[in-house]
C-alpha cells in the first residue's frame, strides 16, 4: 500500500490531508496504485530546498531538517510542535554525525567525526531532494584526518514523516595505510522531551537521564552505572548499562525514543542489513541513556580485534552505509507510547518491503533492476544421526566476500546477503548487488559452517539456483553423550537470576533476555565457592547444573582466578586400540586458553584464543569457535572416566572466560 495513506495519520495537517487522500481514494475504489499517487502528490506540497552560507535546510511539509553547510551534520529537526528534536544544548555539529575510531599504523586509536568539506544538491525536484557533504583527506589534512574520502548523503522525500541517510566510504587505490574500528551515525535527542525509549517489544520504558548516571556509581567498568541517585523513583537502585540494549544485525529494524508532551516517537529503522559487518547474529549497540540513537554499521563489539578493518599496500575499497530512515511521528495526547512504537514498526515493515529503494541517486547503490536472485536447497549428511539426508531446516544461508569456511563472521569491508531457509532447506536470498561471493550457511541444530565449493557470481538480474547442496558437520565416530544444542549460543544453559541489587527491571525474569542483566558472571564464585563445577552424564542437567559461562573465581579483594569444569562419563567398554573425539563448539572467548584433560592425562589445548567481550557485555554469544580433540582409547577406563577443562590463562577479570555452545563426545568410528 501508498506509504502515505496509513503511516503519518498523527499529525494535524497531515492527519487531515490523508483523510481526504482517503476519502478520495475510496470513493474511486482505490484500485489503481497510480491514482493513489497522484493524489499523494497533489495532496503534499514539494520539498523545499533553501541553501545558506553555513546551513542547508530540507522541508517537506510535515518536518523539516536543517544541516550545518558544508560539514554536513545534523543540527536540528523540526516536526510536530518540537523546534528541534535534537538536543539543541550541544553545538550544531554534536547533535546528528556520522563518526569514525581510526588510526594509522603505530598510531593510538582515535575518534573523529566525519565533516564535509564540500556541499553539492544531487537531486532536486518537488518530490525528492538528495544532498552531500563530502569529507575527503589530502596530504595537508594528513595529521588528522582518516585517508578516506566519505560522501554523506540526505535525502528527503514529498509526503514522508521523516529522511533517508546513508554514507560512500571510500580507500582509493595508493591511499596511506589505515586502521578503522568503527563507522556509525549518531543522534542526540533532546533530552528535554524524550524519556522513553524502545528497542523490542519487550525491552521498552522511561530511562535514566545522563545525569542520573553522571550521579550513579560506576560498576566493574564505565558504562555500568548503579543508579543511586534518579530523578525517576522508580529506576533508583537499578543497573543501567548501554550494551544492555545490544541486538544482533538481524533483528536491528526500528529502535528509538518517544517524548510525551507532546507525544512524538524519534526512529532509526535499518531496512536492510547488507552493509553492516560480520553477518546476522554480529550483535551491537541500538539506543541508549543520553538519550542517544545510534546505528552502528561497523564496529568490533562482541568480536573484538578479529574483526578489524585495515589497509595496507594502498588496498583500494569502497562501501556504500545504509541508507537507513529516520522516522517520526505524533499521536494525540490520550494515546500513550505503545501506539508510536507499533506505528513505527509498522512503517519499519513498509521500508523493508521497498528495499532496494528506487528514490537513490548514487551509482553505487544498485536499484532492484541493478541486482540478482540467489537461490538453491541445501541439506544435512550425518550417517551417525540419520542414513538419508536431512533437510536443512530454518539454515542462515548468506552470500559474503569469498574466503575460509566461517569467514563471513569476521568480514567487515564487503556487503553480506543472509536469508533462512525453510522447513526444506530451501532458500531465495534477494536483491544481492553484483559481485563475487562465497556461499555460507550454518544450522541450528548442527555443529559447524557450511561453504559452497564453488564461487557465486551475481550479475545484474541474475537468477541463480543451487539445488542439492549437501552439508556435512563435523562428525567422527558415534556419539557417547553430548552437553547443550548446537545454536551458536549458551542460552540454553543455566543463567542465573540477577543479584536484587543489580537489576534493570526491563528485562523480565521469564523472558529469554535474563543474559542481559548485569553481573551474572560473578555468581559463579557464589555458586561454586570452593570446588568447581562438575557435570555427570546422565545425571546432571545442562539447563540447571551447566553454568552458562565458564568465567574465574573472585577469591575476595578483587583477586580472581582461572577456573577447571570437570565432566565425568561412564563407560561400559573402552576401545582402547580406538580413537576418541570430543567435539567441542564456543560461542565466545575472552582471553582464554583451554586445557583439556582426560583421567588426569593432558590431551591438548586450545591455545589462546577469542577477544569478543562478550560476557562482560551481557552477549550471550561472541564469534563463533569450532575445536576437535582427539584422544586415545588408551586414556579410557571401563566405568567412570573424567574429562577437564582447565582455564590455563592467567586471568584478571572476573568475565574472561569462554561461554560453551555444545559439547559432544564420541566413540571411534565404526567400521564398514
Ligand atoms: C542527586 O540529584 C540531585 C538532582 O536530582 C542533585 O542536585 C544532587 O547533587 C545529586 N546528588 C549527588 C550526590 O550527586
Ligand atoms: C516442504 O516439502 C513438503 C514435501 O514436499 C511440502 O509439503 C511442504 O509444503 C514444503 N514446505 C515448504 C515451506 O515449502
Ligand atoms: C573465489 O574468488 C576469490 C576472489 O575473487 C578467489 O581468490 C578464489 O580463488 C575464488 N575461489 C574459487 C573456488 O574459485
Ligand atoms: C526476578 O528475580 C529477582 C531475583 O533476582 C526478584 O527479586 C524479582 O522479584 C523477580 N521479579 C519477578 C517479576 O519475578
Ligand atoms: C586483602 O587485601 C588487604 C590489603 O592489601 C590485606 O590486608 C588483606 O589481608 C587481604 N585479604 C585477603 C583475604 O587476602
Amino acid at each position: 500500500m501508498e506509504e502515505m495513506g496509513f503511516r503519518q495519520r498523527q499529525g494535524s495537517l497531515q492527519g487531515w490531508l490523508t483523510a481526504v487522500v482517503r476519502l478520495l481514494c475510496l470513493l474511486s475504489a482505490c484500485s489503481m496504485v497510480a491514482t493513489a499517487r497522484e493524489l499523494r502528490a497533489n495532496a503534499y506540497p514539494g520539498v523545499q530546498l533553501t541553501v545558506q552560507n553555513n546551513q542547508v535546510v530540507m522541508d517537506n511539509g510535515i518536518v523539516e531538517v536543517t544541516f550545518s553547510n558544508p560539514e554536513g551534520a545534523v543540527a536540528g529537526i523540526k516536526f510536530s510542535g518540537i523546534d528541534n528534536l535534537l538536543e539543541a544544548r550541544n553545538s550544531e555539529n554534536t547533535r546528528g554525525y556520522w563518526d569514525i575510531v581510526w588510526n594509522r599504523p603505530e598510531e593510538t586509536s582515535k575518534f573523529t567525526r566525519i565533516e564535509g568539506t564540500t556541499f553539492e544538491v544531487v537531486a532536486n525536484t518537488d518530490d525528492v531532494v538528495e544532498v552531500s557533504f563530502v569529507s575527503r583527506w589530502s596530504h595537508s589534512s594528513a595529521s588528522y584526518l582518516a585517508p578516506l574520502i566519505i560522501d554523506k548523503r540526505f535525502v528527503m522525500r514529498r509526503g514522508s514523516s521523516g529522511f533517508y541517510g546513508y554514507a560512500v566510504f571510500e580507500h582509493p587505490k595508493g591511499w596511506p595505510d589505515l586502521d578503522v574500528g568503527e563507522a556509525r551515525i549518531a543522534f542526540k535527542l533532546n533530552g528535554q522531551k524524550f524519556h522513553y525509549m524502545a528497542i523490542s517489544d519487550t525491552r521498552q520504558r522511561v530511562m535514566p537521564t545522563a545525569a542520573d548516571r553522571a550521579s550513579g556509581h560506576e560498576l566493574d567498568y564505565q558504562e555500568a552505572v548503579l543508579l543511586t541517585n534518579a530523578s525517576n523513583a522508580h529506576i533508583e537502585g537499578e543497573v543501567d548499562d548501554k550494551y544492555q540494549y545490544s541486538c544482533e544485525n538481524q533483528e536491528n529494524k526500528v529502535h528509538g525514543w518517544i517524548s510525551n508532551d507532546p507525544p512524538v516517537g524519534f526512529w532509526m529503522i535499518t531496512p536492510s542489513h547488507e552493509s553492516h559487518c560480520a553477518g546476522p547474529v554480529k550483535q551491537d549497540l541500538t539506543s541508549h541513556v543520553g538519550p542517544t540513537t545510534l546505528n552502528v554499521f561497523y564496529s568490533n563489539h562482541y568480536a573484538g580485534k578479529d574483526v578489524y578493518m585495515s589497509f595496507r599496500n594502498g588496498e583500494a575499497w569502497k562501501k556504500v552505509y545504509g541508507p537507513f530512515m529516520i522516522y517520526v511521528n505524533s499521536a494525540s495526547p490520550e494515546d500513550d507510547e505503545s501506539k508510536l512504537w507499533a506505528d513505527a514498526k509498522g512503517k519499519m515493515l513498509e521500508e523493508t518491503a521497498s528495499w532496494p529503494y528506487d528514490f537513490i541517486s548514487s551509482k553505487d547503490y544498485p536499484s532492484a533492476a541493478g541486482r540478482g536472485t540467489v537461490g538453491g536447497q541445501l541439506s544435512v549428511q550425518d550417517r551417525y544421526m540419520e542414513n538419508g539426508d536431512m533437510p536443512a531446516n530454518s539454515a542462515y544461508v548468506g552470500l559474503a566476500a569469498p574466503g575460509e569456511v566461517g569467514s563471513w563472521q569476521t568480514n567487515t569491508k564487503g556487503y553480506q546477503f543472509w536469508t533462512r531457509a525453510d522447513e526444506n532447506g530451501s532458500f531465495e536470498i534477494k536483491n544481492v548487488r553484483p559481485g563475487v561471493y562465497g556461499l555460507y550457511a550454518w544450522v541450528p541444530g548442527f555443529m559447524g559452517d557450511y561453504l559452497y565449493h564453488r564461487n557465486v557470481t551475481v550479475k545484474p538480474g541474475s537468477k541463480i539456483e543451487l539445488p542439492g547442496l549437501v552439508f556435512s558437520p563435523p562428525r567422527f565416530g558415534p556419539t557417547l553423550w553430548e552437553i547443550g544444542i548446537p545454536d551458536r549460543t549458551a542460552a540454553e544453559f543455566y543463567v542465573p537470576l540477577p543479584n536484587p541489587w543489580l537489576m534493570n527491571k526491563v528485562f523480565r525474569n521469564d523472558t529469554g533476555e535474563r543474559f542481559r542483566q548485569y553481573g551474572l558472571w560473578d555468581q559463579y564464585s557464589e555458586l561454586y565457592p570452593k570446588n568447581d563445577l562438575v557435570y555427570t552424564v546422565g545425571v546432571d542437567n545442562y539447563r540447571r547444573d551447566w553454568f552458562f559461562a565458564h568465567v574465574t573465581r573472585n577469591i575476595g579483594n578483587s583477586t580472581y582466578v582461572p577456573t577447571t569444569w570437570r565432566i565425568d562419563f561412564h563407560l561400559q567398554d573402552v576401545n582402547f586400540r580406538g580413537t576418541y573425539r570430543l567435539q567441542m563448539a564456543v560461542a565466545s572467548s575472552t582471553h582464554s586458553h583451554i586445557s583439556i584433560r582426560v583421567n588426569g592425562q593432558p590431551v591438548s589445548s586450545t591455545g589462546r584464543f577469542g577477544y569478543d567481550n562478550a560476557i562482560a557485555r551481557h552477549g550471550i554469544h561472541g564469534l563463533y569457535w569450532m575445536f576437535s580433540f582427539d584422544m586415545p582409547g588408551s586414556r579410557l577406563r571401563r566405568g567412570t572416566n573424567s574429562v577437564y577443562l582447565a582455564q590455563s590463562s592467567s586471568a584478571r577479570l572476573p568475565f574472561e572466560g569462554v561461554m560453551y555452545d555444545y559439547i559432544r563426545f564420541e566413540g571411534p568410528p565404526r567400521t564398514r
